[in-house]
């Protein structure tokens, strides 16, 4: 058996949450392999809206194991909470065994999200736009070797080591200002430690290969988006994590012949939220016509999405970076009522028209090179059947499929999983 991977494709946010929850029930176990709470995975059945952070999103299918892997960083008290909140919509997967732990996964500290802040503020105008939920000084520590572990959460002399830990990030805080107080935090991180040690704690690695041997399907689920990769996205606008197929690999413990199918999702069109560039950005009316009908404020922040028309380069990139064996295209219904839609299939960088996302992105903007293309008025929103599809988004489809290579296997027309096509 292998690993299938499911990511986005652009900068998040492209409704990952919602299609490893219609995928669900095909897998024996879904892992998330990277990212933390900067997540914010959305998805609604029964006319029920859950937003889900640090848990895979297979949690609600009743057969599923959920494992939180080794390349994930974990904020306790975030995922108690999230735990608690499932727990008063009557889920309990703690109890139910339906979720388990990597004890190689790093712990985020309230010194963490502090660090994140104060270098953020430094920055200024140039910040990054973090979601200020600590991720990039979790892998900073996790990298140089300094970092606390699930696992050692167990460990008797765990207290001295957060203290160790904290008194370096509160030298390094010194040199930004005064140190807000996270006395109450701190306390909250202690008390949401306790219920950790509450989950069943494994070695992922020899977890996830035990269910391959077993003959069972396995499900990794991405969070943010290839475009915000620490290596490949447009640098330093992106999170600190590998949020490509290749992060499955060290995030989980898994060989890279064990990858099986990779289904990569975008959106009918692109949103970004944070800093760094996005060249099909739209600052006009069309672009908040696309944010308000999207809905498209961030499921973790509340930050309202830049918007703007799909990017090809982009997505090629991503789907070459990804090995993308599959596509899923979400948010098509969003386009319903433009007339004509875009899209970019060049840009014009440094007086040449090129067909790639050049290095130097975040210094010399890339204007993009659009397309025009006959939009349709039909509401996608009750459609269940895929012949009853417009013509005219059908033919969008053709026209990414035929530009990057990939066949779009289903269509998301709504945020509720029954507003799910297979159209191939
Ligand atoms: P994720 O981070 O990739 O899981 O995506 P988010 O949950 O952050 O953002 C996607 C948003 O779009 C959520 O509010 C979803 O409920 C919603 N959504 C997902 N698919 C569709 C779709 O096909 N159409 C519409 N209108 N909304 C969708
Ligand atoms: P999901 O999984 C969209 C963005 C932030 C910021 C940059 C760095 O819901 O798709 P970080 O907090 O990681 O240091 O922020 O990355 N970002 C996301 N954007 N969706 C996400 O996750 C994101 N996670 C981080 O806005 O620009
Ligand atoms: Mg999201």
């Amino acid at each position: 058996m292998t690993v299938d991977v499911l990511l986005g494709l652009q900068w998040g946010d492209e409704g990952k949450g919602k299609i490893v929850d219609v995928l669900s029930p095909e897998y024996d176990l879904i892992a998330r392999f990277q990212g933390g709470p900067n997540a914010g995975h959305t998805l609604e059945f029964d006319n029920q809206k859950y937003v889900l952070n640090t848990i895979p999103s297979g949690i609600f299918n009743e057969k599923n194991m959920n494992l939180i892997g080794n390349g994930v960083v974990i904020d306790p008290i975030i995922l108690k909470r999230e735990l608690d909140n499932l727990k008063s919509s009557g889920f309990d997967p703690v109890a139910a065994g339906k979720l388990v732990i990597a004890r190689k996964a790093h712990l985020i500290l309230p010194t963490h999200q502090l660090l994140d802040a104060a270098s953020e503020t430094k920055m200024g105008e140039g910040k990054i736009g973090s979601t200020l939920k600590g991720i990039g000084p979790t892998y900073m520590d996790k990298t140089g070797r300094n970092g606390l572990r699930v696992g050692d959460s167990m460990l008797p002399d765990f207290k001295e080591r957060y203290d160790k830990l904290v008194a370096k990030h509160k030298s390094i805080l010194a040199h930004y200002g005064e140190i807000p107080d996270f006395s109450e935090r701190e306390q909250a991180f202690f008390d949401a430690i306790d219920f950790l040690r509450t989950i069943p704690q494994v070695d992922s690695e020899h977890f996830v290969n035990k269910y391959l041997q077993e003959g069972k399907s396995v499900l990794a689920e991405g969070a943010q988006g290839t475009l915000l990769d620490v290596d490949f996205g447009s640098y330093p606008f992106v999170t600190s994590s590998n949020t490509t197929t290749a992060g499955a690999c060290t995030g989980l413990g898994i060989a890279p012949n064990k990858i099986g199918d990779v289904i990569g999702i975008f959106k009918a069109y692109c949103t970004r939220v944070g800093g760094g560039p996005f060249p099909t950005e739209l600052f006009d009316e069309t672009g908040e016509k696309l944010r308000q009908v999207g809905h498209e404020f961030g499921a973790t922040t509340g930050r309202a999405r830049r918007c703007g028309w799909i990017d090809i380069p982009a997505l090629k990139y991503a789907i070459m970076l990804n090995g993308v064996t599959a596509l899923i295209m979400t948010k098509a219904d969003v386009l319903s009522g433009f007339e004509k839609i875009y899209a970019c299939t060049h840009y014009k960088h440094n007086g040449e028209v090129i067909d790639y996302m050049p290095y130097d992105i975040c210094g010399v903007p890339a204007e993009p090179v659009l397309e025009e293309l006959e939009g349709w008025n039909e509401d996608l929103t009750g459609i269940r059947n895929p012949e009853e599809v417009p013509a005219k988004l059908m033919e969008y489809v053709k026209y990414i499929e035929d530009k990057v290579g990939v066949p779009v296997k289903y269509l998301s027309v709504g945020p509720d999983r029954v507003q799910t096509l297979v159209i191939k």
